[in-house]
C-alpha cells in the first residue's frame, strides 16, 4: 500500500509559530500519531505532503525516519491549492500496483482498526471513503448517495445546495483509492467551484463515471475523524484521547482514582492491582510492577517502579528506577540515573541524581545525594549534602553498608565512609571515614561563663 499524509495546510486558527501537525496531542506531534497509525499498516511507500512552517516540517519526518529505520519521503507543496493538489504532489513516489490511503496530518486518532476495516472494504479495485454520520455537518464535505443508496459524489459545504447541506454523512477525508485511477483522476481535476481549489473529492465522481465501485466504512466513535484547527479542538481531542487510554487502563484492572484526572504522554504498563490517584503525569514509557500505588499529582518520565512501592504524593520521578516495595515521597525528587534497590525509603524534600540506593537504605528528609553508591541498611540523617560538585568538575560519594550518618552532614566528593561506619551529626567529612568507627568534624562544644546578654542603649 502507497500512504500520503496531507499536512501543507496552514493552521492559521492555532494562532501559532509552530505548524499546525507539529503540536503535541499527547506529548507527540499530531503528524506523528498519523505516521504511526500508517506505519502500523505496513505501507511500502510513505509520503507526507508539507508547506507551511518551513523545514520544521520534514525535519521531523526525517528524524522519525531515522529513529524508526524507516523510509518516508516527503514532497512540497506550494502553493497549497487544495486537497487534489496536494496528493498529485505525491504522485511520482506512487506505487501503481497498490492502493492508495489518503490521511490527513491533523487527523491525529484514526485507529489502526478502522484504518483495516477500510483497506479491507477497498480491496483491490474499489474506493473507500471513511464516513461518519454528524449531527451537526457544518463546513465539511457531504456523502451524497442516490435513492439505491450508492455513493454518487462527495459535494462540499461551499458548493452544496440546501438539500445537499441536510445530509448528515459526511466526508472524513480519509480514503483509499486504486492508484493507477487516482493518478488518472487527478490529472482531470479542475479548480471551477467556489472555493477555487482542486478537490480530492471530485475523484469520487469520476469513480462512479468510471465505474469504479465506490464503498464506505465507519470508525467507532466520531473522534476517529476529528481534525485539529484550533486550540480548542486540540484541547477536546487530548481529553478524548485520555479518557480512551483512561478506560483502557481501568479494562486492564489499574484503578484509576478518577479517569479524567489522569495524563498519559507515552507508554503506561502496569500489573496487577496498580492504583493511580489524581492529577498524575506518565511521559515516554513507565512500568509499574504489581501492586504499586501512586499517590496524587505524581510525574513520572522514563521510570520502572518495583512491585509493591508506594509513590506518595507530589514526587517527580525521571529516568529512574525504584525497588520492590520502596517508600517514596511525598515531596521527593528521583533525577536521571537514580537506581533504588529494594525496600528503600525516600522522603521528603530529598534529591537523587546519577546514584544506588541499595536495600532498607533510607534518606527520609532533606538530602542531597548525588553522583553517590549507598549500600544497604544505610540511614542518611536529615540535611545531609554530598558536595559532588566543586565548580568546574563532578565527584563520587561511596558510602557502604550499614552506614550512620547523622543529621546535616557534607560528604566532600571523592569521598568514602567505610562500612559500618557512623558520622557525627554536623560532620563536614572530607577524607575517608574509617569502616567501624565514630567519625566526627565539630569544634568541641564551648560555654562561656558570665557572659551576658547584650540590653538596649537607653538615648
Ligand atoms: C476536506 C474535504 C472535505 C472533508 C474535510 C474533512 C476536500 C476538497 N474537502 O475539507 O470533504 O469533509 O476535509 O476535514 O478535500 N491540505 C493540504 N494542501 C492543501 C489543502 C489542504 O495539504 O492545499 C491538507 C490540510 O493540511 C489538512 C487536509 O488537507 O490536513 C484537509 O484540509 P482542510 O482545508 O482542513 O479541509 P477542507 O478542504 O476544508
Ligand atoms: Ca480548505
Amino acid at each position: 500500500m502507497n500512504v500520503v499524509i496531507l499536512a501543507a495546510g496552514m493552521g492559521k486558527r492555532m494562532q501559532s509559530a509552530l505548524p499546525k501537525v507539529l503540536h503535541p496531542l499527547a506529548g507527540k506531534p499530531l503528524l506523528r500519531h498519523v505516521i504511526d497509525a500508517a506505519r502500523s499498516l505496513g505501507p511500502k511507500k510513505l509520503c507526507v505532503i508539507y508547506g507551511h512552517g518551513g523545514a520544521a516540517v520534514p525535519e521531523m519526518v526525517s528524524a522519525l525516519a531515522q529513529e524508526t529505520g524507516s523510509t518516508i519521503d516527503t514532497a512540497l507543496q506550494q502553493p497549497q491549492l487544495g486537497t487534489g493538489h496536494a496528493v498529485m504532489q505525491a504522485v511520482p513516489q506512487l506505487d501503481d500496483a497498490d492502493a492508495t490511503l489518503v490521511l490527513y496530518g491533523d487527523v491525529p486518532l484514526t485507529t489502526v482498526d478502522s484504518l483495516r476495516r477500510l483497506v479491507d472494504a477497498a480491496g483491490t479495485d474499489k474506493l473507500a471513503i471513511l464516513t461518519v454520520e454528524q449531527a451537526n455537518p457544518f463546513g465539511l464535505g457531504r456523502i451524497v448517495r442516490d435513492n439505491a443508496g450508492a455513493i454518487v459524489r462527495i459535494v462540499e459545504e461551499k458548493d452544496a445546495n440546501e438539500q445537499e447541506r441536510a445530509i448528515k454523512e459526511i466526508n472524513s477525508g480519509i480514503m483509499v483509492i486504486p492508484t493507477r485511477h487516482l493518478k488518472k483522476w487527478l490529472a482531470a481535476l479542475s479548480n471551477n467551484n467556489a472555493q477555487g481549489e482542486y478537490y480530492l473529492t471530485d475523484i469520487v465522481a469520476q469513480a462512479v463515471a468510471d465505474g469504479v465501485p465506490v464503498v464506505s466504512s465507519q470508525p467507532s466513535g466520531e473522534w476517529e475523524v476529528a481534525g485539529v484547527n484550533s486550540k480548542v479542538q486540540l484541547a477536546e481531542l487530548e481529553r478524548r484521547h485520555q479518557l480512551n487510554i483512561a478506560n483502557a487502563l481501568l479494562e486492564k484492572g489499574v484503578t484509576l482514582m478518577d479517569p479524567a484526572r489522569i495524563d498519559v504522554r507515552g507508554e503506561l504498563i502496569c500489573g496487577r492491582d496498580v492504583v493511580i490517584d489524581v492529577g498524575c503525569v506518565f511521559e515516554g514509557r513507565v512500568e509499574l510492577g504489581e501492586g504499586v500505588r501512586i499517590g496524587p499529582n505524581c510525574v513520572l518520565v522514563d521510570a520502572t517502579v518495583g512491585a509493591g512501592a508506594n509513590i506518595k504524593p507530589f514526587c517527580h520521578i525521571e529516568d529512574a528506577v525504584i525497588g520492590a516495595a520502596s517508600q517514596i515521597g511525598p515531596y521527593a525528587r528521583l533525577r536521571p540515573g537514580t537506581e533504588l534497590g529494594e525496600d528503600v525509603h525516600v522522603g521528603n524534600f530529598v534529591e537523587i541524581k546519577n546514584s544506588t540506593v541499595a536495600a532498607h537504605s533510607k534518606a527520609n528528609h532533606l538530602a542531597y545525594v548525588g553522583d553517590a553508591m549507598i549500600g544497604s541498611r544505610v540511614n542518611l540523617g536529615a540535611g545531609t549534602i554530598t558536595c559532588n560538585y566543586d565548580g568546574a568538575n563532578k565527584f563520587r560519594t561511596v558510602i557502604e553498608d550499614d552506614v550512620f550518618v547523622g543529621s546535616d552532614s557534607q560528604l566532600v566528593a571523592p569521598v568514602t565512609v567505610g562500612k559500618g561506619a557512623t558520622l557525627g551529626a554536623g560532620t563536614t567529612l572530607t577524607k575517608d571515614a574509617p569502616a567501624g568507627k565514630l567519625t566526627i568534624s565539630r569544634p568541641k562544644q564551648l560555654t562561656i561563663e558570665g557572659w551576658k546578654r547584650p540590653v538596649k542603649v537607653k538615648k
